[in-house]
């Protein structure tokens, strides 16, 4: 399984980069607005200099399908690692799946985005998708089962013999990586507030500061020892 940072923060990315846990960064729009990535090119261009040969996913700003395809042709043509997100259908509900088919016989990699049924993925993963992304918090705002989602649809990819790779999104809780996790997607992106949460636990520090202590412990009985052989 691989863990992608859902993030335009090249801080923080360069920071779990350097950890050795990061297989790649996916960005949108909103994510750009939030960590104050203005100007969408040179971000993206940073980030894919940053964490090169991964790959950092650059989403479409467009509804209109033709003027996608030119755009996701622009953003491609960036970087070698960027891969472009198409989303599944445009805010009126027209089917992107033509666009994703273009771009990727052109060899272009594409994240198939917004995601939120069953259906959508098999529909994604027709069309020839490189990645497709379930939205796993927005499923559950919805009263629906992330995890159940997840299952079915790599299971589905698997049994069929799909070469596209599901990206879990949306992450909103710690669980919601676990759940994941074990639901077998192959790629969580996570932004990076809980990668700091993944990794702390108030026990792990409390059993590490007794260590440390029982260390000094033992290094002042050993120094005391030494100074009355001396004696
Ligand atoms: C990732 O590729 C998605 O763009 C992102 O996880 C969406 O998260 P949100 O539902 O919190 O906007």
């Amino acid at each position: 399984m691989e863990i992608f940072l859902d993030s335009a923060n090249v801080e923080e990315i360069r920071r779990w980069l350097e950890y050795g846990v990061v297989d790649g960064v996916t960005t949108n729009p909103s994510i750009l607005l939030k960590d104050g990535g203005y100007d969408m090119e040179e971000r993206a261009r940073e980030i894919a200099d940053l964490i090169y040969p991964r790959p950092v996913s650059v989403e479409v700003t467009t509804n209109h399908c033709e003027q996608m395809s030119d755009e996701a042709r622009g953003l491609a043509s960036w970087a070698p690692n960027i891969v472009v997100k198409i989303p599944v259908i445009n805010e009126y509900g027209e089917p992107c799946l033509g666009v994703v088919k273009a771009l990727v016989e052109e060899g272009i990699k594409v994240n198939m985005t917004a995601c939120l049924s069953f259906t959508q993925v098999v529909l994604g993963a027709k069309a020839g998708a490189t990645y497709i992304s379930i939205f796993a918090g927005r499923v559950a705002d919805e009263g629906h089962d992330a995890p159940r989602l997840i299952r079915q649809a790599v299971d589905w990819l698997k049994e069929w013999g799909y070469a596209s790779k599901i990206i879990v999104g949306s992450v909103r809780e710690v669980i919601n990586i676990q759940d994941a996790a074990l639901a077998g997607a192959h790629v969580i992106t996570v932004p990076p507030q809980f990668m700091d949460k993944m990794i702390d636990h108030h026990y792990s520090r409390a059993t590490v500061r007794g260590f440390n202590a029982d260390a000094q412990q033992a290094l002042a009985k050993m120094e005391d020892l030494r100074a009355r052989v001396r004696v």
